[in-house]
C-alpha cells in the first residue's frame, strides 16, 4: 500500500498555512504517496493513527508552539505508540521566535518516539518564494522518508 503522509498545521493570518500546502506538493511530487492536510483543532486521530509519516506546522506565539498545537499533542499523546518510529518533520514560522517554537515542538514530540526528519523548516514570515522553496523540499525529503520507513517493515 502507498505510504500516507499527514501534514497537521495551525495558522491564524494564514503564513503557516502557506508552507502546509508547500510541503503537500513536496511530498506528492514523491511517487506512490498519498498526502493528506488537516488542522490542528480538526485532526482527526483515525487518520493519524493510520498515517505513516506526519508534519506538525506551527507559527510562533510568544516564543514557543500555538496553543491549538498544543493542544493537538496532547490530544495525540494517547496514540502515540501508533505514532513511534515513523517519520516527522516540523515546520514553524514567525517574527523572529520561529526556532524556538521549532524547538518546543520538537522537544515535546521526542516523547512519541518519531523518526525525525531534520532540519526541519523555520521562517520569518513564510510568504516567500524561498520559504515555499524550502517547505516543498521539506515535504519530499518526509514523502522519501515515509517510503524507506515503509519498506523496512
Ligand atoms: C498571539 C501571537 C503571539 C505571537 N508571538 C510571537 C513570538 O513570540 N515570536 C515571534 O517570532 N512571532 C510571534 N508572533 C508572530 C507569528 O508567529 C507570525 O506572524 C506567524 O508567521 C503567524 O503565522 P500564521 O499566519 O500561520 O498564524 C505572534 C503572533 C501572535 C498572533
Amino acid at each position: 500500500m502507498s505510504p500516507n503522509v499527514l501534514i497537521m498545521y495551525d495558522s491564524m493570518t494564514g503564513n503557516t498555512e502557506k508552507l502546509a500546502n508547500a510541503v503537500a506538493e513536496g511530498a506528492k511530487k514523491v511517487k506512490g504517496i498519498n498526502v493528506e492536510i488537516q488542522k490542528a483543532d480538526s485532526v482527526d486521530l483515525k487518520s493519524v493513527a493510520a498515517a505513516d509519516a506526519y508534519a506538525f506546522g506551527s507559527p510562533t506565539h510568544f516564543s514557543m508552539m500555538s496553543g491549538r498545537t498544543l493542544s493537538l499533542l496532547t490530544r495525540l499523546y494517547p496514540i502515540r505508540d501508533k505514532m513511534a518510529g515513523k517519520p516527522i518533520a516540523v515546520f514553524t514560522t514567525g517574527a523572529g521566535g520561529q526556532v524556538d517554537a521549532l524547538a518546543s515542538i520538537e522537544r515535546t514530540i521526542g516523547v512519541f518516539n518519531p523518526i525525525f526528519v531534520k532540519p526541519g523548516v523555520t521562517v520569518e514570515g513564510g510568504t516567500s518564494e524561498t520559504d515555499r522553496l524550502q517547505a516543498v523540499k521539506l515535504g519530499e525529503r518526509l514523502a522519501k522518508a515515509a517510503l524507506v520507513h515503509q519498506r523496512s517493515r
